[in-house]
């Protein structure tokens, strides 16, 4: 069949195929360290294509290009919906849960997303997360100074790269740190594939109720956060309701978390392989923002995040994507797109920068990158600074990267000094 008549019909893919006869998305990776093989294929041969869904074999489709993910993410007929039919869900949620938790502005569409994102826009700007950058640079520090303390070897997952961005949020909302470990386990329970429906549904209620009850007790005893501030806001100028400062407050306590902890893990993975690497930024401190867009770009952690479903029929290259059906923009494969990026699978530090898709692109573009960016150059910078004889303390081949998570990672790195 030509590239040019390639229409689909539901359920089928561009060729006439059946879901059973479809690739299987996520896809295997031969190295650990780059984006699974069959990207690059996709890209060259048939960057708007048909998958199945590992976790419930419904088909979406996959783009890959860098310039077609722009065009999707930045279309207002695609929307991000997650209790839509047709949206590419990653994580078995049964129908019942799934319709009954609320919506946080993530999986909204405008205009509901953009007075959700106006009333938070300001707390995340450049100049206020510049001012949290000494506090950063404390809460690193301590974790350095027991990681220091404490024995040989250890994991720098949970020594450093995990508290880390849960102090920080934790701090900027005012939630109890003491809590941490609790809503962390409610919130990976809510995205995990190994524990049975009711379980899901009861970690979904539990992380509702906890944010609810901290909101209700800043209504009354407000304190110098970002929740208090936007109850605030809310009070002398009523744009939304209660329940909607907890959906904003519950995506925030946990949006940002897993994916910084990530990257923190795989960029010091990187360092420890590529001493050469180390070895520039050290040698050119002012070269480290531009690494820590580099690792963003690379790594691409949330390479799925960032699904939606289609609202017309959507004209993209040589394939129309009908109303209803899902869609997932990769951005790992976009991100190594040689249309865009020279040598794309190798990590340049001095790469002229085209902008990355690592946070998304369009209205739903990270809310909390500039916080997560100076999250990273601190723990890089810092980590190095103070720990300079660092190094594995397990054989690379024995890590275990998060294949089948949503969000790409480590599960742990054994390190010593
Ligand atoms: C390396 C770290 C991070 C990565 C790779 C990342 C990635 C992303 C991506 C790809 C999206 C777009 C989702 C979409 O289009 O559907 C997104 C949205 C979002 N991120 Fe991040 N993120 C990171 C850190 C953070 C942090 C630290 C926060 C802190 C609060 C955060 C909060 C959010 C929120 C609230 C949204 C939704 C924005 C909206 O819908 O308007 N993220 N992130």
């Amino acid at each position: 069949m030509s590239q040019s008549t390639r229409k689909t019909e539901a359920g089928k893919d561009a060729a006439g195929r059946e879901p059973a006869a479809l690739r299987t998305f996520p896809m295997p990776r031969s190295c650990p360290m780059s984006p699974p093989d069959s990207y690059a294929e996709l890209r060259e041969h048939e960057p708007v294509s048909r998958a199945a869904l590992q976790v419930n074999g419904k088909p979406a489709w996959l783009i890959t290009r860098f310039a077609d993910l722009k065009q999707i993410l930045g279309d207002s007929r695609v929307s991000a919906n997650l209790k839509l039919p047709g949206y590419p869900l990653q994580v078995p949620v049964p129908d019942e849960v799934l319709q009954a938790v609320p919506l946080t502005f993530l999986s909204m569409d405008s205009p509901e997303h953009t007075v959700h994102r106006r009333m938070l826009a300001p707390e995340f700007s450049v100049r206020r997360i510049r001012a949290l950058r000494e506090n950063v640079e404390q809460i690193v520090d301590h974790r350095i100074n027991d990681l220091l303390a404490g024995s040989e070897p250890t994991d720098l997952v949970a020594a450093l790269a995990m508290p880390v961005p849960a102090l920080v949020i934790c701090e900027l909302l005012g939630v109890p740190y003491a809590d941490h470990e609790q809503f962390e386990i409610w919130s990976a329970q809510t995205m995990s594939r190994d524990i049975d429906d009711a379980a899901r549904g009861l970690a979904h209620q539990h992380l509702d109720t906890y944010v609810d009850n901290l909101v209700t007790a800043k209504e009354t005893e407000p304190g110098d956060d970002m929740i208090s501030r936007l109850i605030a806001k809310n009070r002398e100028e009523p744009t939304v309701s209660h329940a909607d400062i907890a959906s904003m407050s519950r995506l925030m306590l946990i949006a940002g978390h897993e994916t910084t902890a990530n990257m923190i893990s795989l960029g010091v993975l990187t360092f420890l392989r590529h001493p050469e690497l180390l070895a520039s930024i050290t040698a050119e401190p002012d070269l480290l923002p531009a690494a820590v867009e580099e690792l963003l770009r690379h790594f691409s952690i949330s390479d799925s995040g960032t699904a939606r479903v289609a609202m017309a029929d959507i004209e993209i290259g040589d394939v129309t994507i009908k109303a209803g059906e899902g869609i997932l923009p990769l951005n790992n494969a976009a991100n190594h797109d040689p249309d865009v990026f020279t040598d794309p699978d190798r990590i340049d530090f001095h790469r002229a920068g085209r902008a990355h898709l690592a946070f998304g692109y369009g209205i739903h573009q990270c809310i909390g990158q500039n916080l997560a960016r100076i999250e990273l150059e601190i723990v890089y910078r810092r980590l190095f600074e103070r720990i300079p004889s660092l190094r594995l303390a397990v054989p690379f081949e024995e890590l275990r990267f998060k294949h089948d998570a949503m969000v790409y990672g480590l599960h742990a790195l054994p390190v010593t000094w």
